[in-house]
Protein backbone atom coordinates (compact mmCIF):
# COMPACT_ATOMS: atom_id res chain seq x y z
CA UNK A 1 0.00 0.00 0.00
CA UNK A 2 1.70 3.00 -1.07
CA UNK A 3 -0.72 6.29 -0.46
CA UNK A 4 -0.41 10.07 -0.17
CA UNK A 5 -1.08 12.53 1.80
CA UNK A 6 -1.55 16.48 1.24
CA UNK A 7 -1.88 18.75 3.98
CA UNK A 8 -1.94 22.63 4.18
CA UNK A 9 -1.53 24.68 7.21
CA UNK A 10 -3.19 27.83 8.33
CA UNK A 11 -3.03 29.71 11.52
CA UNK A 12 0.00 30.02 14.35
CA UNK A 13 2.77 28.35 15.13
CA UNK A 14 0.81 25.65 17.49
CA UNK A 15 -1.24 24.91 14.38
CA UNK A 16 2.14 24.20 12.42
CA UNK A 17 3.68 22.04 15.27
CA UNK A 18 0.38 20.36 15.29
CA UNK A 19 1.12 19.78 11.48
CA UNK A 20 4.08 18.05 11.95
CA UNK A 21 2.59 15.47 14.87
CA UNK A 22 -0.09 14.45 12.11
CA UNK A 23 2.00 14.24 9.56
CA UNK A 24 4.06 11.85 11.76
CA UNK A 25 1.01 9.37 12.45
CA UNK A 26 0.47 9.45 8.52
CA UNK A 27 3.79 8.45 7.72
CA UNK A 28 3.48 5.79 10.31
CA UNK A 29 0.45 4.73 8.35
CA UNK A 30 2.25 4.37 5.28
CA UNK A 31 1.05 7.61 4.07
CA UNK A 32 3.77 9.87 1.80
CA UNK A 33 3.59 13.18 1.43
CA UNK A 34 3.11 14.94 -2.16
CA UNK A 35 3.03 18.93 -2.85
CA UNK A 36 0.50 17.43 -5.98
CA UNK A 37 -2.81 17.44 -4.11
CA UNK A 38 -4.70 16.27 -7.48
CA UNK A 39 -3.39 12.76 -7.05
CA UNK A 40 -3.08 12.24 -3.37
CA UNK A 41 -5.33 9.90 -1.61
CA UNK A 42 -6.11 12.27 1.21
CA UNK A 43 -6.39 15.96 1.66
CA UNK A 44 -5.95 17.39 4.61
CA UNK A 45 -6.30 21.05 5.96
CA UNK A 46 -5.00 22.42 9.27
CA UNK A 47 -7.77 25.35 9.78
CA UNK A 48 -7.50 28.64 12.04
CA UNK A 49 -10.46 30.31 13.49
CA UNK A 50 -8.88 33.28 15.14
CA UNK A 51 -10.39 35.82 12.99
CA UNK A 52 -13.19 35.99 10.10
CA UNK A 53 -10.36 36.64 7.50
CA UNK A 54 -8.62 33.40 8.57
CA UNK A 55 -11.69 31.34 7.99
CA UNK A 56 -12.59 32.73 4.46
CA UNK A 57 -9.65 31.98 3.38
CA UNK A 58 -10.16 28.03 4.20
CA UNK A 59 -13.82 27.99 2.95
CA UNK A 60 -12.20 29.17 -0.37
CA UNK A 61 -9.69 26.17 -0.49
CA UNK A 62 -12.30 23.82 0.20
CA UNK A 63 -13.94 25.17 -3.02
CA UNK A 64 -10.90 24.13 -4.59
CA UNK A 65 -10.63 20.68 -2.91
CA UNK A 66 -13.81 20.10 -3.69
CA UNK A 67 -13.54 20.63 -7.40
CA UNK A 68 -10.57 17.79 -7.10
CA UNK A 69 -13.02 15.53 -5.61
CA UNK A 70 -15.28 15.82 -8.21
CA UNK A 71 -12.40 14.22 -10.94
CA UNK A 72 -11.55 11.73 -8.21
CA UNK A 73 -13.88 10.90 -5.90
CA UNK A 74 -11.86 8.62 -3.94
CA UNK A 75 -9.99 11.36 -2.21
CA UNK A 76 -10.81 11.60 1.84
CA UNK A 77 -11.06 15.66 2.23
CA UNK A 78 -9.80 16.06 6.21
CA UNK A 79 -10.70 19.56 8.45
CA UNK A 80 -8.64 19.46 10.74
CA UNK A 81 -7.77 22.04 13.92
CA UNK A 82 -9.43 25.47 15.43
CA UNK A 83 -12.13 25.65 12.99
CA UNK A 84 -13.35 22.16 13.16
CA UNK A 85 -15.04 22.92 16.50
CA UNK A 86 -17.23 26.13 15.41
CA UNK A 87 -17.97 24.74 11.86
CA UNK A 88 -18.44 21.25 12.36
CA UNK A 89 -22.54 22.32 11.43
CA UNK A 90 -22.08 24.36 8.63
CA UNK A 91 -19.97 21.58 7.09
CA UNK A 92 -22.23 18.95 7.61
CA UNK A 93 -24.78 21.14 5.81
CA UNK A 94 -23.25 22.53 3.28
CA UNK A 95 -19.95 20.80 2.70
CA UNK A 96 -21.00 17.17 1.81
CA UNK A 97 -17.67 16.73 0.17
CA UNK A 98 -15.71 16.72 3.62
CA UNK A 99 -15.06 13.24 5.06
CA UNK A 100 -13.47 13.48 8.02
CA UNK A 101 -13.69 17.08 10.79
CA UNK A 102 -11.36 16.39 13.16
CA UNK A 103 -10.49 19.10 16.39
CA UNK A 104 -6.91 19.88 17.99
CA UNK A 105 -7.23 16.88 20.46
CA UNK A 106 -8.18 13.77 18.39
CA UNK A 107 -5.41 13.84 15.98
CA UNK A 108 -4.46 10.42 17.65
CA UNK A 109 -7.65 9.17 16.45
CA UNK A 110 -6.84 10.24 12.64
CA UNK A 111 -5.12 6.85 11.93
CA UNK A 112 -8.44 4.82 12.93
CA UNK A 113 -10.75 7.44 10.98
CA UNK A 114 -8.74 7.13 7.76
CA UNK A 115 -8.86 3.18 7.68
CA UNK A 116 -13.04 3.37 9.15
CA UNK A 117 -13.70 6.19 6.39
CA UNK A 118 -17.44 5.21 5.08
CA UNK A 119 -17.79 6.98 2.02
CA UNK A 120 -21.47 7.54 3.34
CA UNK A 121 -20.89 8.83 6.64
CA UNK A 122 -19.22 11.68 8.06
CA UNK A 123 -16.62 11.41 10.79
CA UNK A 124 -16.95 14.44 13.44
CA UNK A 125 -14.84 14.43 16.33
CA UNK A 126 -14.33 17.56 17.62
CA UNK A 127 -13.93 16.72 21.42
CA UNK A 128 -11.72 18.59 23.86
CA UNK A 129 -9.50 16.96 25.96
CA UNK A 130 -8.37 18.08 29.53
CA UNK A 131 -5.49 16.06 28.91
CA UNK A 132 -4.25 15.02 25.56
CA UNK A 133 -0.53 16.92 25.34
CA UNK A 134 0.84 14.29 22.91
CA UNK A 135 3.62 13.56 25.54
CA UNK A 136 4.47 10.25 23.55
CA UNK A 137 4.57 11.55 20.07
CA UNK A 138 7.33 13.53 18.59
CA UNK A 139 6.50 15.41 15.44
CA UNK A 140 8.08 14.89 12.09
CA UNK A 141 9.61 17.63 10.93
CA UNK A 142 11.29 19.01 7.69
CA UNK A 143 14.90 19.40 7.85
CA UNK A 144 16.18 23.33 9.13
CA UNK A 145 17.01 25.55 11.56
CA UNK A 146 14.38 26.04 14.28
CA UNK A 147 12.39 23.01 15.90
CA UNK A 148 8.95 24.40 16.98
CA UNK A 149 8.31 22.17 20.57
CA UNK A 150 4.88 22.22 22.34
CA UNK A 151 5.06 22.36 25.98
CA UNK A 152 0.86 23.41 26.87
CA UNK A 153 -1.85 23.61 25.18
CA UNK A 154 -5.35 24.92 25.41
CA UNK A 155 -6.02 28.68 27.25
CA UNK A 156 -7.90 29.26 30.22
CA UNK A 157 -7.72 33.15 30.08
CA UNK A 158 -10.70 33.77 28.46
CA UNK A 159 -9.89 37.10 26.58
CA UNK A 160 -13.38 38.76 25.81
CA UNK A 161 -12.20 38.65 21.56
CA UNK A 162 -10.95 35.51 21.38
CA UNK A 163 -11.98 32.39 19.97
CA UNK A 164 -8.66 29.91 21.44
CA UNK A 165 -10.54 28.61 24.53
CA UNK A 166 -13.42 27.83 22.51
CA UNK A 167 -11.46 25.89 19.67
CA UNK A 168 -8.43 24.79 21.97
CA UNK A 169 -10.09 24.03 25.56
CA UNK A 170 -8.26 23.97 29.29
CA UNK A 171 -4.94 24.71 29.60
CA UNK A 172 -3.05 21.88 30.01
CA UNK A 173 1.03 21.19 30.31
CA UNK A 174 3.23 18.55 29.22
CA UNK A 175 5.71 16.49 30.93
CA UNK A 176 9.45 18.66 31.66
CA UNK A 177 10.97 14.72 30.89
CA UNK A 178 9.03 14.35 27.58
CA UNK A 179 9.99 18.02 26.91
CA UNK A 180 12.89 17.79 27.60
CA UNK A 181 13.70 14.41 25.72
CA UNK A 182 11.59 16.11 22.30
CA UNK A 183 14.48 18.66 22.45
CA UNK A 184 17.35 16.65 22.76
CA UNK A 185 15.94 14.39 19.89
CA UNK A 186 15.42 17.91 18.18
CA UNK A 187 18.90 18.78 18.53
CA UNK A 188 20.74 14.86 18.01
CA UNK A 189 18.77 15.46 14.53
CA UNK A 190 20.59 18.49 13.99
CA UNK A 191 18.42 21.65 14.70
CA UNK A 192 19.83 24.47 16.72
CA UNK A 193 17.13 26.72 17.30
CA UNK A 194 14.28 25.52 19.97
CA UNK A 195 11.13 27.78 20.14
CA UNK A 196 8.97 26.92 22.82
CA UNK A 197 5.52 27.11 22.07
CA UNK A 198 2.12 27.02 23.68
CA UNK A 199 -1.39 29.61 23.51
CA UNK A 200 0.02 30.96 26.96
CA UNK A 201 3.69 29.42 27.13
CA UNK A 202 4.44 31.16 30.77
CA UNK A 203 1.13 29.59 32.39
CA UNK A 204 3.29 26.53 31.88
CA UNK A 205 3.20 24.57 35.17
CA UNK A 206 3.75 20.65 35.67
CA UNK A 207 3.66 19.58 39.13
CA UNK A 208 5.82 21.59 40.90
CA UNK A 209 7.47 22.84 37.62
CA UNK A 210 6.89 26.11 36.17
CA UNK A 211 8.04 27.93 33.30
CA UNK A 212 11.04 29.48 34.52
CA UNK A 213 12.81 26.56 35.20
CA UNK A 214 11.40 24.49 31.90
CA UNK A 215 13.28 27.18 30.32
CA UNK A 216 16.26 26.60 32.62
CA UNK A 217 16.45 22.82 32.34
CA UNK A 218 16.42 23.40 27.72
CA UNK A 219 18.74 26.11 28.21
CA UNK A 220 21.08 23.03 29.80
CA UNK A 221 20.66 21.04 26.85
CA UNK A 222 23.94 20.14 24.72
CA UNK A 223 23.49 21.87 21.76
CA UNK A 224 20.76 24.25 21.88
CA UNK A 225 22.18 27.64 20.22
CA UNK A 226 19.33 29.43 20.61
CA UNK A 227 15.74 29.42 22.42
CA UNK A 228 12.63 31.28 22.03
CA UNK A 229 9.46 31.42 23.08
CA UNK A 230 5.89 32.57 21.96
CA UNK A 231 3.11 33.58 23.11
CA UNK A 232 3.73 34.77 26.78
CA UNK A 233 0.70 36.92 28.77
CA UNK A 234 2.09 39.59 30.19
CA UNK A 235 0.42 39.01 33.23
CA UNK A 236 2.56 35.97 33.86
CA UNK A 237 6.34 37.60 32.77
CA UNK A 238 7.81 37.73 35.97
CA UNK A 239 11.33 38.70 37.25
CA UNK A 240 12.66 35.47 37.68
CA UNK A 241 11.81 34.75 34.33
CA UNK A 242 13.38 37.66 32.89
CA UNK A 243 16.71 37.32 35.02
CA UNK A 244 16.57 33.51 33.67
CA UNK A 245 16.64 34.99 29.94
CA UNK A 246 19.46 37.52 31.01
CA UNK A 247 21.68 35.09 33.00
CA UNK A 248 21.75 32.42 29.86
CA UNK A 249 23.73 32.77 26.77
CA UNK A 250 20.94 30.36 24.52
CA UNK A 251 18.07 32.18 25.70
CA UNK A 252 17.86 34.99 22.90
CA UNK A 253 17.01 38.46 24.18
CA UNK A 254 13.38 39.15 22.68
CA UNK A 255 10.62 38.72 23.93
CA UNK A 256 6.73 38.84 22.14
CA UNK A 257 5.20 41.01 24.42
CA UNK A 258 1.23 41.59 23.21
CA UNK A 259 -0.52 44.51 24.18
CA UNK A 260 -3.49 44.10 22.39
CA UNK A 261 -5.06 47.68 23.35
CA UNK A 262 -2.97 50.82 25.40
CA UNK A 263 -6.75 51.87 27.04
CA UNK A 264 -7.31 50.46 30.52
CA UNK A 265 -11.17 50.99 30.00
CA UNK A 266 -10.79 48.72 26.53
CA UNK A 267 -8.24 46.29 28.68
CA UNK A 268 -10.55 45.80 31.04
CA UNK A 269 -13.54 45.07 28.65
CA UNK A 270 -10.82 42.72 26.70
CA UNK A 271 -10.55 40.65 30.10
CA UNK A 272 -6.76 41.05 30.11
CA UNK A 273 -5.99 41.71 33.43
CA UNK A 274 -3.34 44.11 33.60
CA UNK A 275 -3.64 48.13 32.92
CA UNK A 276 -1.29 50.41 30.71
CA UNK A 277 1.10 51.25 34.34
CA UNK A 278 1.58 47.34 34.55
CA UNK A 279 2.45 46.82 30.94
CA UNK A 280 4.59 49.62 30.98
CA UNK A 281 6.11 48.91 34.39
CA UNK A 282 6.64 45.15 32.68
CA UNK A 283 8.71 46.70 29.78
CA UNK A 284 10.80 48.82 32.30
CA UNK A 285 11.71 45.81 34.09
CA UNK A 286 12.40 43.80 30.71
CA UNK A 287 14.57 46.80 29.64
CA UNK A 288 16.46 47.49 32.99
CA UNK A 289 17.21 43.73 33.06
CA UNK A 290 17.96 42.78 29.53
CA UNK A 291 19.31 46.09 28.22
CA UNK A 292 18.69 45.43 24.14
CA UNK A 293 15.93 43.33 24.56
CA UNK A 294 13.71 42.96 21.28
CA UNK A 295 10.10 43.85 22.19
CA UNK A 296 7.44 42.85 19.78
CA UNK A 297 3.67 42.50 20.25
CA UNK A 298 0.10 42.06 19.01
CA UNK A 299 -2.46 45.01 18.90
CA UNK A 300 -6.00 44.95 17.80
CA UNK A 301 -8.01 47.96 16.54
CA UNK A 302 -11.60 48.67 16.22
CA UNK A 303 -12.33 46.79 19.25
CA UNK A 304 -16.54 46.59 20.14
CA UNK A 305 -17.05 50.39 22.45
CA UNK A 306 -12.85 51.98 21.38
CA UNK A 307 -13.30 55.58 21.18
CA UNK A 308 -10.76 57.86 19.62
CA UNK A 309 -9.30 58.24 22.65
CA UNK A 310 -8.88 54.89 23.59
CA UNK A 311 -7.20 54.96 20.24
CA UNK A 312 -4.82 57.36 21.39
CA UNK A 313 -3.78 55.73 24.39
CA UNK A 314 -2.43 52.71 22.08
CA UNK A 315 -1.12 55.20 20.10
CA UNK A 316 0.72 56.43 23.43
CA UNK A 317 1.75 53.43 24.24
CA UNK A 318 3.51 52.31 20.99
CA UNK A 319 5.51 55.76 21.54
CA UNK A 320 6.60 55.01 24.80
CA UNK A 321 7.44 51.56 24.42
CA UNK A 322 8.62 51.90 20.73
CA UNK A 323 8.05 47.95 20.17
CA UNK A 324 10.71 46.70 17.48
CA UNK A 325 7.63 44.97 15.57
CA UNK A 326 4.29 44.82 15.48
CA UNK A 327 1.22 42.38 14.51
CA UNK A 328 -1.66 44.90 14.31
CA UNK A 329 -4.75 42.90 13.43
CA UNK A 330 -8.63 44.97 13.06
CA UNK A 331 -10.80 43.74 15.61
CA UNK A 332 -12.99 40.24 14.43
CA UNK A 333 -16.40 39.43 15.90
CA UNK A 334 -16.43 35.74 16.66
CA UNK A 335 -18.47 33.05 17.87
CA UNK A 336 -18.76 31.92 21.46
CA UNK A 337 -17.18 34.97 22.68
CA UNK A 338 -18.09 38.29 24.98
CA UNK A 339 -17.54 40.85 22.69
CA UNK A 340 -19.06 39.97 19.52
CA UNK A 341 -22.35 40.09 22.42
CA UNK A 342 -21.45 43.77 22.72
CA UNK A 343 -23.46 46.33 21.68
CA UNK A 344 -20.95 48.76 20.33
CA UNK A 345 -18.91 47.28 17.45
CA UNK A 346 -17.23 49.92 15.21
CA UNK A 347 -17.93 50.53 11.52
CA UNK A 348 -15.05 48.83 9.00
CA UNK A 349 -14.44 52.33 8.06
CA UNK A 350 -13.16 53.56 11.19
CA UNK A 351 -11.50 50.07 11.83
CA UNK A 352 -9.68 50.34 8.67
CA UNK A 353 -8.76 53.93 9.26
CA UNK A 354 -7.07 53.54 12.59
CA UNK A 355 -5.40 50.38 11.20
CA UNK A 356 -3.47 51.75 8.65
CA UNK A 357 -2.32 54.97 11.39
CA UNK A 358 -1.62 52.53 13.45
CA UNK A 359 0.69 50.68 11.11
CA UNK A 360 2.06 54.14 9.98
CA UNK A 361 3.79 54.21 13.45
CA UNK A 362 5.01 50.94 13.42
CA UNK A 363 6.49 51.85 10.73
CA UNK A 364 8.47 54.29 11.67
CA UNK A 365 9.34 52.49 15.00
CA UNK A 366 10.56 49.62 13.82
CA UNK A 367 13.18 51.74 11.01
CA UNK A 368 14.14 53.55 14.07
CA UNK A 369 15.01 50.74 16.17
CA UNK A 370 16.81 49.01 13.17
CA UNK A 371 18.87 51.97 12.29
CA UNK A 372 20.05 52.07 16.32
CA UNK A 373 22.04 48.55 15.78
CA UNK A 374 24.00 50.50 12.43
CA UNK A 375 27.39 50.45 13.96
CA UNK A 376 26.84 47.33 16.90
CA UNK A 377 28.00 43.98 16.55
CA UNK A 378 25.51 41.12 16.50
CA UNK A 379 25.31 37.66 17.02
CA UNK A 380 23.72 36.11 13.55
CA UNK A 381 22.74 32.53 13.29
CA UNK A 382 23.70 31.60 9.99
CA UNK A 383 20.03 30.19 8.55
CA UNK A 384 20.11 30.25 4.58
CA UNK A 385 21.58 31.74 1.70
CA UNK A 386 20.53 35.06 1.06
CA UNK A 387 17.94 35.21 -1.67
CA UNK A 388 19.75 38.04 -3.93
CA UNK A 389 23.45 36.87 -3.68
CA UNK A 390 24.73 33.46 -3.64
CA UNK A 391 28.24 35.07 -1.56
CA UNK A 392 25.72 35.92 0.55
CA UNK A 393 24.22 34.18 3.81
CA UNK A 394 20.97 35.43 5.45
CA UNK A 395 20.64 34.84 9.07
CA UNK A 396 19.01 36.26 11.91
CA UNK A 397 19.98 38.29 15.46
CA UNK A 398 19.34 37.13 18.87
CA UNK A 399 16.00 40.03 18.56
CA UNK A 400 14.83 38.60 15.77
CA UNK A 401 15.67 40.70 12.47
CA UNK A 402 16.86 39.19 9.12
CA UNK A 403 20.97 40.13 8.09
CA UNK A 404 22.62 39.61 5.37
CA UNK A 405 26.64 39.72 5.06
CA UNK A 406 29.37 37.82 3.08
CA UNK A 407 30.24 34.25 3.54
CA UNK A 408 33.59 34.27 3.89
CA UNK A 409 34.56 30.74 5.10
CA UNK A 410 31.02 30.23 7.25
CA UNK A 411 28.69 27.80 7.21
CA UNK A 412 25.11 27.21 7.81
CA UNK A 413 23.93 26.72 11.71
CA UNK A 414 27.25 28.86 12.95
CA UNK A 415 26.59 32.19 15.00
CA UNK A 416 29.07 34.65 14.25
CA UNK A 417 29.29 38.04 15.27
CA UNK A 418 28.41 40.74 12.47
CA UNK A 419 29.01 44.18 12.38
CA UNK A 420 25.69 46.12 11.32
CA UNK A 421 26.51 48.55 8.68
CA UNK A 422 23.46 49.85 7.16
CA UNK A 423 19.28 48.81 6.52
CA UNK A 424 17.51 49.02 3.63
CA UNK A 425 13.50 48.78 4.28
CA UNK A 426 13.01 46.23 7.24
CA UNK A 427 16.19 44.36 6.74
CA UNK A 428 19.97 44.60 7.63
CA UNK A 429 23.46 44.11 6.25
CA UNK A 430 26.83 44.05 7.52
CA UNK A 431 29.63 42.15 7.58
CA UNK A 432 31.77 39.76 9.55
CA UNK A 433 33.50 41.19 12.82
N1 LIG B 1 -2.18 33.39 22.94
C1 LIG B 1 -1.70 34.49 22.26
C2 LIG B 1 -2.54 34.97 21.12
C3 LIG B 1 -3.02 34.06 20.10
S1 LIG B 1 -3.95 34.82 18.90
C4 LIG B 1 -1.63 35.62 23.21
O1 LIG B 1 -2.33 35.69 24.18
O2 LIG B 1 -0.88 36.52 22.89
C5 LIG B 1 -2.81 35.95 18.18
C6 LIG B 1 -3.32 37.35 18.15
O3 LIG B 1 -4.47 37.45 17.35
C7 LIG B 1 -3.75 37.91 19.49
O4 LIG B 1 -2.69 38.35 20.25
C8 LIG B 1 -4.65 39.04 19.07
O5 LIG B 1 -3.92 40.24 18.88
C9 LIG B 1 -5.19 38.59 17.74
N2 LIG B 1 -6.62 38.24 17.85
C10 LIG B 1 -7.17 37.27 18.61
N3 LIG B 1 -8.51 37.28 18.47
C11 LIG B 1 -8.82 38.28 17.61
C12 LIG B 1 -10.04 38.81 17.09
N4 LIG B 1 -11.21 38.31 17.44
N5 LIG B 1 -9.95 39.85 16.23
C13 LIG B 1 -8.76 40.37 15.88
N6 LIG B 1 -7.60 39.93 16.35
C14 LIG B 1 -7.60 38.89 17.21
FE1 LIG C 1 -6.67 34.13 23.30
FE2 LIG C 1 -6.21 35.60 25.44
FE3 LIG C 1 -5.79 32.98 25.53
FE4 LIG C 1 -4.17 34.51 24.08
S1 LIG C 1 -4.43 34.60 26.32
S2 LIG C 1 -5.08 32.59 23.45
S3 LIG C 1 -5.55 36.09 23.33
S4 LIG C 1 -7.76 33.98 25.29
FE1 LIG D 1 -5.65 30.09 14.80
FE2 LIG D 1 -6.03 28.09 16.37
FE3 LIG D 1 -3.69 29.25 16.30
S1 LIG D 1 -7.45 29.69 15.99
S2 LIG D 1 -4.17 31.34 15.81
S3 LIG D 1 -4.63 28.17 14.66
S4 LIG D 1 -4.68 28.37 18.07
Amino acid sequence: MNKSYYLETYGCQMNVADSELIEKLLHSEGYKQTDQMEKADAIFVNTCAIRDHAEQKVHSRLGLFNRVKRENPGVIIGVLGCMAQNLKDDILTNKPYVDIILGPDGYRRLPEYLKRNNKKKHIVDTKLSRYEVYDDLFPSRKEGINAWVSIMRGCDKFCTFCIVPFTRGRERSRSIDSIIAEVSQAVSDGFVEITLLGQNVNSYQFNSIGFTQLLEAVSEVKGVQRIRYTSPHPQDVTEELLDIMASRNNICNSIHFPLQSGSDRILKRMNRTYTQNHFLAQVTMMRDKIPHIGISTDIIVGFPGETETDFQETLNVMNEVQFNSAFTFKYSGRPFTKAVEYPDHISENVKQERLERLIQLQKQHTLNKNSDLIGTAQPVLIEKESKKSSSHWAGRTDTNKWVTFKKESTKIKQTVDVDILKTSGISLHGEIS
